[in-house]
C-alpha cells in the first residue's frame, strides 16, 4: 500500500480490515487489475496465503466448473463500473469447489476517478437456496427502515461515491452527508462501509 497514507488509501485498508466477511481490493490502474489488499477472512475462506493473493487478478478463484455467464456479469460490472452480485462456483487453493456469493463494486476517488474495486465473498451452502435468499430478504427488510434521503445516500455509497461527491451531487454539505450515512449505518446495523455496500447490493438497490 506504500508508505504515504492518503485519505483514499486509508479507506481501502479500512474497507478490508473492518470487514468481518472475506474482502479484497483491486487496483484497476495497474495492468490486469491486481488485488492490492485482502483480509484474514479471505485467506481463511480461500486457503491462499497473502503472498499468493496480492499482485494477482482475482480470477484465480475460477476453475473448470465456474459458470462463464456469471464471470461475464462480473466482467461487465467491472467494465461499466457498476456494483454486481453473483453466486458463482469458485475453487479454494486445495481444489475444493464452493458457491461464492460475491459482490464486486467500484470505489471512486475524491476527484470522481475510478480508484479501486472492492470485492466481498461469502461461501453459500451448495445444497440449499437458503443462505443467499435469507441474506437478500434480511437486507431488503433492513433497508425499509431508512428515510428517502438515507436511501439515496446509501445508493450513492454503494455505487462507489465518496461523501464529497455525494454532497456535491445532492447539493448538501459533507457534514450532512456524514450524518445521513452514520444514521443509515446504525439503522442497518452495519459495522463498516464494506458491510453497508454489501447490504445495498444484496438488497438490489
Ligand atoms: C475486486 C474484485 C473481486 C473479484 N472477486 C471474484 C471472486 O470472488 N470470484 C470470481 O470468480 N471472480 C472474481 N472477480 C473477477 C475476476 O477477477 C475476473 O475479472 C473474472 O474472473 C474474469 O476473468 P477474465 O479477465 O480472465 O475474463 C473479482 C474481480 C474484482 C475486480
Amino acid at each position: 500500500m506504500g508508505t504515504t497514507t492518503t485519505s483514499t488509501e486509508y479507506s481501502v485498508r479500512e474497507l478490508v480490515d473492518c470487514s468481518p466477511v472475506a474482502a479484497v481490493v483491486s487496483d484497476p490502474r495497474k495492468p490486469d487489475n491486481p488485488l492490492i489488499a485482502c483480509n484474514h477472512a479471505f485467506v481463511e475462506l480461500t486457503g491462499y496465503g497473502e503472498d499468493e493473493i496480492l499482485g494477482r487478478n482475482c480470477r484465480f478463484l475460477a476453475g473448470p466448473g465456474t459458470e462463464p455467464w456469471l464471470t461475464e456479469t462480473i466482467r461487465k460490472g467491472v467494465r461499466d463500473r457498476k456494483p454486481v452480485m453473483v453466486e458463482i462456483l469458485n475453487y479454494k487453493k486445495d481444489g475444493t469447489p464452493f458457491r461464492n456469493a460475491v459482490v464486486v463494486a467500484p470505489i471512486f476517488d475524491d476527484d470522481g476517478e475510478l480508484a479501486y474495486f472492492f470485492g466481498s465473498q461469502i461461501e453459500l451452502c451448495e445444497d440449499s437456496q437458503g443462505p443467499s435468499l435469507t441474506r437478500r430478504v434480511r437486507a431488503t427488510e433492513k433497508i425499509k427502515d431508512l428515510s428517502k434521503r438515507q436511501l439515496e445516500v446509501l445508493r450513492m455509497v454503494a455505487s462507489g461515491l465518496r461523501n464529497k461527491q455525494i454532497a456535491w451531487e445532492l447539493g448538501l454539505s459533507e457534514k450532512t452527508i456524514k450524518m445521513h450515512r452514520g444514521i443509515a449505518m446504525e439503522k442497518l446495523g452495519a459495522q463498516s462501509s464494506a458491510e453497508m455496500i454489501r447490504l445495498a447490493v444484496e438488497a438490489g438497490i
